[in-house]
């Protein structure tokens, strides 16, 4: 057996926390919105994190909650969204787009473990890329292809950028709410100050 992760559906009990801890969950069609449960109850019980609350958002910001950033990633996606649509009538897939907000860190629940009030990099996931691993998950949790590409593809470091709109407000969605928790972080320069 993998010691990557496992898709598990979990308990009623366990996609209840899910869906409550990330609201707009909700706002997905419900086909979509069952395989991102299935995907983050998986990551979930797959990582070394007891709750949901406890996985960590960034090494650079141990104290910042992934489920704050993905919440914050998604709230922020759709206004600048709206926005480009109502400014530009710049259409997008709204399906897709608020499913890979909600997704495109589940990996780092994986990637992060605590030791101790630090999160070190978990040793069990072969070093395996952000983002990358998050793709693998959600390919085998059924998500549509377009949101694996996307979460595949988000990171700043990552070779390939897609190249669509849901790409392009996905990354100005997730940079905003990532320099707001490095702002937080002691030691940490947001990315709009670095030279
Ligand atoms: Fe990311
Ligand atoms: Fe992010």
């Amino acid at each position: 057996m993998s010691a990557l992760y496992a898709i598990r559906a979990g308990d009623p009990g366990q996609r209840r926390e899910v869906t409550a801890a990330m609201p707009r969950l909700a706002e997905l069609a419900p086909g979509l919105r069952e395989k991102a449960v299935t995907a983050w109850v998986s990551a979930w019980l797959s990582s070394t994190h007891s709750t949901l609350e406890q996985m960590p958002y960034s090494l650079q910001a141990p104290d910042y909650r992934l489920l704050d950033h993905t919440n914050e990633v998604a709230d922020a996606g759709i206004l600048l969204a709206d926005y480009a649509y109502a400014r530009w009538s710049v259409a997008l897939d709204q399906d897709i787009l608020l499913a890979a907000l909600l997704l495109h860190d589940i990996d780092k629940a994986l990637l992060y473990t605590r030791v101790g009030t630090d999160v070190a990099p978990d040793p069990s996931r072969a070093g395996l890329p952000h983002g990358v691993l998050g793709a693998m998950l959600l390919k085998e949790a059924g998500l549509p292809d377009q949101v694996v590409a996307l979460v595949g593809t988000h990171t700043t470091t990552s070779p390939v950028r897609n190249d669509g709109p849901e790409a392009w407000v996905l990354h100005y969605a997730d940079l905003f709410a990532c320099d707001h928790a490095f702002r937080l972080a002691t030691g940490t320069v947001p990315f709009f100050q670095r030279v």
